[in-house]
């Protein structure tokens, strides 16, 4: 499947990401966590990312679409992608629509992840994930616990709270994705490639997609 996620931070694109790529192989591509590898790493991507990732804005448009020309070439690509976090702006969009053009792919939908914002807020501050970056499994204290408190049960790496995920960060997160990632929705229901699916539950969402695609 070649999906887009769309969703506000919260709203679950990194959980249903990972479910979805279970069932046909395909990769998931995420942005935020290409982002948070390079702020590990201290490569001059990350140095340049960290300040606007840390205060909740978003990183240039011209970073991310360098990033993403890049990683859509590789090979892993080939069976499919489910892109996570990407395009957030109308300019990435419009970007993403071009490359896809010149790569001769063709997007089978966007899929809006619909959450309400007191779940998303809940969710956001009780959200743990694993510090490993060739992990990055997402736990939730409330909802999807690891087994022990702290220890990603994948590979025992420490399972750690994400550095924007303070109150100020998050309140900033959602004025960002208001302003700037939620005309998308109506942006992509003009191309034609809208699902919206309410997604307090993860495997209703999964769901809803894989019966849409019939696979
Ligand atoms: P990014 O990493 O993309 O963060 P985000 O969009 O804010 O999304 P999140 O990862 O916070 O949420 P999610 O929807 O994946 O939710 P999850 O599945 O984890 O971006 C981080 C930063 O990088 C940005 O702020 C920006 O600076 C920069 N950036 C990234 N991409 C960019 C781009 N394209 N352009 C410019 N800048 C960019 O779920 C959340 C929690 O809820 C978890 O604890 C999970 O266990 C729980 N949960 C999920 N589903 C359920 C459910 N059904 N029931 C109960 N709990 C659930």
């Amino acid at each position: 499947m070649k999906l887009i996620l769309l969703g506000a931070p919260g709203a679950g694109k990194g959980t249903v990401a990972k479910l979805l790529t279970k069932i046909d192989g395909s990769v998931q591509i995420s942005t935020g966590d290409i982002l948070r590898g390079a702020v590990t790493a201290g490569t001059d991507l990350g140095k340049e990312a960290k300040g606007y990732m840390d205060a909740g804005d978003l990183v240039p448009d011209e970073l991310i679409m360098n990033i993403m020309g890049e990683r859509l070439l590789e090979d892993d690509c080939k069976n499919g992608f489910l892109l996570d976090g990407f395009p957030r702006t109308i300019p990435q969009a419009d970007a993403l629509k071009e490359l896809l053009v010149k790569l001769d792919i063709t997007l089978d939908m966007a899929v809006n992840l619909d959450v309400p914002r007191d779940v998303i807020m809940d969710r956001l501050t009780t959200r743990r994930t694993c510090s490993n970056k060739d992990c990055q499994a997402i736990y939730n204290v409330k909802s999807m616990p690891s087994k022990v408190e702290g220890i990603c049960d994948k590979c025992g790496s420490e399972t750690i709270q994400r550095a924007d995920e303070t109150e100020e960060a998050i309140g900033n997160r959602l004025a960002t994705y208001n302003e700037k990632t939620a005309p998308l929705v109506e942006y992509y229901l003009g191309e034609g490639l809208l699902l919206n699916v309410q997604a307090t539950s993860s495997d209703v969402a999964v769901a809803e997609v894989t019966k849409q695609l019939n696979v």
